[in-house]
């Protein structure tokens, strides 16, 4: 089987990294993470990846001017790496519209709540104080408008009474680390 060539971009902890790491390491899976980028030096995902054995590239969007000349290094790396495939996994830079346009069909991201509920930040938060009994998680398909391209897969966990938003983050990843590896298979296969 030929495996597609994946490049996960990230900017801190990368736990989901982590779990598609793990996934990617079964002969039947049919994606291979090839590549992590970071905006940021120094954080636990690109630790991971290097244990891992997975070329990391930092590409710092402080050292561009605008912004279409940070995507354009990104794109000319993983262009380089032959990368067919993007997962976003806590990458916190928006990406504009024409980076997104030449990915488009070919981007994943992971947002934690159950969209379209709570697009952009502090969803936990948000969910905690709207007295939701359900919060969650989603992957979907990159589109120009922030979180809000097609649905691959959810998951939820109740709200329990005393969450707080950490609290309730932490029991909303497993979940993540769960569909997120389940979507990218999906998506590797064409059948998402
Ligand atoms: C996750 O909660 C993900 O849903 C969001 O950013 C967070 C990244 O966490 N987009 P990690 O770096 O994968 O641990």
């Amino acid at each position: 089987m030929r495996k597609k060539q994946v490049a996960v971009l990230i900017s801190g902890d990368g736990s989901n990294l982590q779990a598609l790491i793990d996934a990617a390491k079964a002969n039947d899976y049919p994606a291979t993470i090839a590549l992590v980028i970071s905006n940021k030096e120094g954080v636990g995902g690109l630790a991971r990846a290097q244990k891992a054995g997975v070329a990391t590239a930092v590409i710092s969007h402080k050292e561009y001017e605008t912004r279409p000349q940070f995507e354009a290094a990104i794109h000319k790396t993983l262009e380089e790496a032959g990368i067919e495939l993007i997962c976003l996994a806590g990458f916190m830079r928006i990406l504009n519209d024409h980076f997104v346009r030449v990915w488009e069909g070919k981007m994943l991201n992971i947002h934690p709540s159950l969209l379209p509920k709570y697009r952009g930040l502090n969803t936990h938060a948000r969910a905690i104080k709207a007295g939701d009994k359900k919060a969650g998680c989603t992957v979907h398909w990159v589109v120009p408008e922030l979180d809000a391209g097609p649905i691959i897969d959810q998951a939820s966990v109740e709200v329990l009474v005393d969450d707080t938003p950490e609290v309730l983050a932490t029991r909303v990843k497993l979940q993540e680390h769960e569909i997120y590896p389940k979507a990218l298979l999906k998506a590797a296969l064409g059948l998402a």
